[in-house]
């Protein structure tokens, strides 16, 4: 990011501390940094110290003694601004185009692309008001990065952390090289558990968060690819503008949802973990304890979503299935990539420690039709994700 202009506008919030780590994080890089803060950003972090690590006066006023702060200036000068941490007050300001300080008026006549990192209690990023005004901010193209699960200033665990600076970093990346190698191609990406129901209340479910498939179909977003994303239950929700989210439940859902546009995209990840059995008969009342045991729960297969797309898949189409293995990892994955007839399998084990179902990091191998095995090494479900569609936009590459 040599030679790079990043404006950085910080608003009040505790995360704000994590924004010195970034500033170091760029400045490392060689990047250039301006700083403006609103004033609440001020309780929370020195500016003294922003300035001295980012080697400018830190901007708070737009008028302060007899100088002015030419907020057009400043939106022109940069190649993007981050406005991070991100709070509640100057989201819904932003929404709605409230122009009461520096940030907001530099906000308002950026000519740069924008890009925020929301902090905020979990509660307060579950209002239907916070929603509604991160929907408009898309509109308004500003991209976000999505918040984390984790530890929050109110002392709940919850969403709503501030993303790490590593992640923002990789987020600017991706905006100042952005790189469209995707764009015009169209993606589907299944994620989550399926839920196969026993009766009214009961279902028979699995551990899968969702997270793998929704750092793919970000992943293949940010590369310009416009995504449908077939999510089952799951408490994860894609924050990205050009990602279409068709919510099912069982996998009889997912498999018709995946039917109904799969002829029509160029590439497929199935990364759902689907029920491989559902019960044949669902109770219409719940079911009562009485007095004797249950012997048996009669189930039938479910319709193998990755089989079937293998089945149809078009040689332009790319087809990416995952296997979750717990015993004869190499040789299952293997078999799964031939007779599902994808062009690559993503193997996770749920040995390796950091990987699989709830966590944030990923350990994967990815094997080829053509006989490669890439083993990478424990990251985060967003960076695996990316090297997973650097593959794909490989293999777009290399078939033209
Ligand atoms: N898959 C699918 N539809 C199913 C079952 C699995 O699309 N009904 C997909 C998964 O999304 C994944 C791949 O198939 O991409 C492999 O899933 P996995 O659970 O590892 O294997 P199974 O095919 O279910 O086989 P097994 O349970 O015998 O390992």
């Amino acid at each position: 990011m040599q030679g790079k202009k990043i404006l950085i506008g910080i608003t009040g919030s505790i995360a704000a501390y994590k924004i010195i780590l970034l500033v170091r994080l760029l400045r490392k890089q060689n990047v250039e940094v301006r700083i403006i803060m609103t004033p609440a950003a001020k309780d929370f972090v020195s500016p003294l110290v922003l300035a001295t690590l980012s080697n400018h006066a830190v901007l708070c006023d737009l008028a302060n003694e007899n100088e002015w702060a030419n907020h057009v200036q400043l939106g022109r000068w940069a190649d993007v601004m981050l406005i991070a941490p991100l709070s509640c007050n100057t989201l819904a300001k932003m929404a709605h185009g409230i122009c009461d300080n520096l940030l907001m008026a530099t906000y308002l006549s950026a000519t740069c692309p924008v890009i925020v990192a929301p902090a905020m209690d979990e509660d307060m990023w579950h209002h239907a008001t916070t929603k509604q005004n991160l929907n408009l901010l898309t509109t308004h193209q500003v991209s976000i990065i999505p918040v984390q699960h984790g530890d929050l200033a109110s002392g709940l665990i919850g969403e709503g952390r501030m993303a790490e600076p590593e992640i923002i970093t990789e987020y600017l990346q991706k905006i100042l090289y952005k790189n469209n190698d995707l764009a015009g191609k169209t993606a589907l990406i299944t994620a989550g558990p399926t839920y196969e129901p026993l009766d009214p209340v009961r279902f028979i479910g699995n551990r899968s968060s969702g997270k793998m498939g929704l750092a793919l179909a970000e992943a293949l977003a940010i590369r310009g690819a416009s995504v449908t994303l077939i999510l089952g239950p799951s408490t994860v929700k894609p924050q990205q503008h050009n990602i279409k989210t068709v919510f099912v439940q069982t996998a009889e859902e997912m498999f018709n949802a995946t039917q109904a546009i799969f002829t029509k995209i160029d590439i497929a990840i199935l990364a759902a973990a689907v029920a491989d059995f559902t019960p044949i008969k669902v109770a219409k009342e719940k079911i009562k304890k009485g007095n004797g045991d249950i012997s048996t729960i009669q189930l039938k297969k479910t319709k193998d979503i990755l089989a079937y797309c293998g089945k149809h898949k078009k040689p332009k189409q790319c087809l990416v299935g995952f296997a979750l293995e717990t015993n004869n990892a190499i040789k299952n994955a293997q078999q799964k990539l031939k007779s599902k007839n994808a062009d690559y399998i993503v193997l996770n084990t749920l040995q390796d420690a950091g990987a699989g179902f709830e966590y944030d990091t990923n350990k994967v191998t990815i094997f080829s039709k053509e006989g490669s095995a890439q083993k990478l090494a424990l990251a985060s479900k967003s960076v695996i994700a990316q090297k997973i569609v650097d593959i794909i936009a490989k293999y777009y590459a290399t078939k033209k």
